[in-house]
């Protein structure tokens, strides 16, 4: 497995990899627990988005000794997933500058801030969402940001904290601070994701972002999952340049290849089988390189990602009970190597 150890020696000097994708680029959107570099690498056998961000890091965690191991793991890029943007989250302008001068040389093509995260203890420590209610922290922390990396800097967040009306002022803020793009998830914090994306909102946001920053890429997120409906949201928005793609990788993770019509590709058993398998043997290389690096990679939380694979077909409720009660990958291979075909 490719790693950041064998990226380093080939960083070149960076350019803003934004301005280089075609017409609606696809983005796969930052999962923590899921867009680690296993999962990027399933994704990418699969169909690739145009851009990948990995899951956020804490700046705090990598500016401490005792952090930067765990921040470093979670930073773990391929050579061949490039464009990658790393994406970090915290409240201290310090922490961000000296993250952001890393992130360079362990070979990320840009450098995303997290400002829309609802969590609670990211929120408590005063990260994600909460900078929202911080305007002038948040302009702080993407300067230090901007000020320490020739990467090229961007953002992703929310419409508002609480209320959707925060939207305009809250967007023109960051329009102003000549962001490489822009990502707005469709709903406030408060909202979580229990709401509709406000789509109706998307001409008002192209606006301000014509009017303020037209060099700033926008990218839209939420309730999106599949090529054909960024098709339809792109001929009713074509000042959208970008689509983000989260959970719709749950339902379908072929979302990003091409089928016909326009549409996402829809895999047959086998191909969702034989992706499974391949998730299998890429988990157990991690874990094997993660062990000699004195770290873990547990079991556990690959069970959640059985039932992207094992779904909408005949059998598969029965199939994804026994594959629940697994305890390791030997004992799934076991159960779904009578079903592949060779
Ligand atoms: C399990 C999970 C983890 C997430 N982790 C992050 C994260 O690390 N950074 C981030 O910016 N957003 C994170 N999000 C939010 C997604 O990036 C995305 O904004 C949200 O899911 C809405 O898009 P969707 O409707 O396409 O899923 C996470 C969402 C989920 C479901």
């Amino acid at each position: 497995m490719e790693t950041s150890t064998n990226i380093k020696s080939s960083v070149a000097t960076p350019t803003n990899f934004w301005n280089d994708l075609p017409e609606a680029f696809t983005v796969l959107a930052p999962m923590e627990g899921v867009t680690d570099i296993v999962f990027r690498r399933v994704i990418m056998l699969a169909g690739r988005p145009n851009v990948f961000f990995t899951e956020f890091t804490n700046v705090s965690s990598y500016a401490s000794e005792k952090g930067r191991d765990n921040a470093l793991e979670r930073l773990d890029v391929a050579e061949n997933e490039r464009p990658i943007v790393a994406q970090i989250w915290g409240k201290n302008p310090e922490h961000f500058a000296k993250t952001a001068e890393a992130l360079e040389g362990l070979g990320f093509s840009g450098l995303d801030i997290n400002m829309g995260c609802p969590d609670k203890h990211v929120n408590k420590a005063g990260g994600g969402a909460a900078m929202i209610k911080t305007p002038d922290l948040a302009v702080e922390c993407i300067k230090q940001a901007k000020s320490a990396t020739r990467l090229p800097v961007s953002v992703k967040t929310r419409l508002g904290y609480t209320y959707i009306k925060e939207y305009p002022d809250w967007l023109k803020l960051l329009l102003e601070q000549d962001l490489a793009a822009l990502t707005v998830h469709l709903r406030t914090k408060k909202e979580m994701s229990k709401v509709a994306a406000h789509y109706e909102l998307i001409p008002e946001i192209i606006k301000l972002r014509d009017e303020i920053a037209p060099q700033t890429k926008l990218i839209i997120n939420g309730d999106i999952e599949d090529l054909a409906q960024i098709k339809k949201l792109h001929q009713e928005n074509p000042g959208v340049d970008g689509f983000m793609i989260g959970r719709g990788v749950f339902k379908n993770p072929f979302c990003f290849k091409k089928g016909t019509d326009g549409k996402s590709y829809v895999a047959t058993k086998q191909e969702l089988l034989n992706l499974l398998s391949y998730h299998l043997d890429i988990f157990d290389q991690r874990r094997a390189e993660l062990e000699q690096r004195g770290s873990k990679y547990s079991y556990e939380p690959l069970k959640h990602f059985y039932k992207i694979y094992v779904n909408n077909f005949d059998g598969a409720k029965e199939l994804r009970t026994k594959l629940m009660d697994c305890k390791s990958t030997a004992e799934v291979r076991e159960i779904i190597a009578p079903l592949i075909k060779k």
